[in-house]
């Protein structure tokens, strides 16, 4: 549905539901070495208040999409004093507020745990895909990168990220590559194409040193007029479903 560029891709839907998080934490036991093919758990939260929390299980070097289904309602809701943010955690022990990336101590601390915040929705835009991608080294974690571009789209539609989220807060250093963004208005008529789609690829080499190059296919790496017509595709098939269904009761 989404766009021939995603063949191949493996689409994990999740249903935003009551679910909360009760407590900032992502703990699914321990991670041993992994090797291409193992599952991994992920964490996928969202800076609502409560904090929302997703749970996927991805396999190491596949390619994969996890919709955030619901998303785009928490996005355009009544909420714009507030950005959303998003973030993930792997399973530890440890507490899963998001990464402080302009603290160097922390990200030696925590950066194989976590990833940086990810700016979803601010005052009128909404970002409607990012990319994440996951660095191992010898089959251990060593970091979560986001991994995004704004060639797909104009200056005024690029949305920067905080480099910190506390207290559901931005920090005052943000990162130079944005995310493009669509205007809330466009959300409103069709919600589904403002679900936050997370794309994930991998980088790095496994517990048997095999190399990773699923991250050879990340977003950034689509020239603009793909990237832009990625986007076009996203849109235009959510309004050909939306009409599809209308025209059907
Ligand atoms: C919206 O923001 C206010 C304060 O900023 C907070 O008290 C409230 O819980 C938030 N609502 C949601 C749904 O996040
Ligand atoms: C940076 O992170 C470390 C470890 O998490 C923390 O102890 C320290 O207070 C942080 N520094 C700043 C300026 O936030
Ligand atoms: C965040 O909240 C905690 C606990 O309420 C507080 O100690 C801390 O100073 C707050 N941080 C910021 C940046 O407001």
């Amino acid at each position: 549905m989404a766009s021939q560029a995603m063949i191949g891709w493996r689409r994990l839907v999740f249903l935003l539901g009551p679910c909360q998080a009760a407590m900032l934490n992502c703990d699914a036991g321990e991670l041993a070495p992994l090797a291409v093919g193992d599952p991994v758990f992920v964490c996928v939260f969202m800076s609502t208040q409560p904090v929302k929390k997703m749970v996927f299980q991805i396999k190491v070097e596949e390619s994969a999409e996890l919709v955030l289904k619901g998303s785009a309602l928490l996005a355009i809701g009544p909420n714009d004093s507030q950005p959303l943010y998003t973030w993930v955690s792997r399973s530890h022990a440890g507490p899963s507020h998001p990464l402080d990336c302009s603290n160097s101590t922390e990200m030696d601390a925590r950066g194989s745990y976590l990833s940086c915040p990810q700016i979803c929705a601010r005052s009128a835009m909404v970002a409607q895909l990012t990319n994440l991608v996951v660095n191992l080294r010898d089959g251990e974690v060593s970091s979560f990168a986001w991994d995004n571009t704004c060639s797909g789209c104009a200056p005024s539609k690029c949305m920067q990220s905080s480099q910190s989220l506390e207290n559901f807060t931005e920090g005052s250093e943000f990162f130079q590559q944005g995310t493009c963004g669509v205007g809330r208005d466009v959300c409103v008529g069709t919600p589904a194409a403002c679900d936050l789609r997370v794309f994930v690829t991998w980088a790095g080499t496994d517990k048997r040193g095999r190399n990773l190059i699923s991250a050879g296919s990340r977003l950034s790496k689509l020239t603009g007029p793909t990237m832009a017509s990625l986007y076009e595709t996203l849109m235009d098939g959510y309004s050909l479903a939306s009409q599809a269904v209308s025209g059907a009761r």
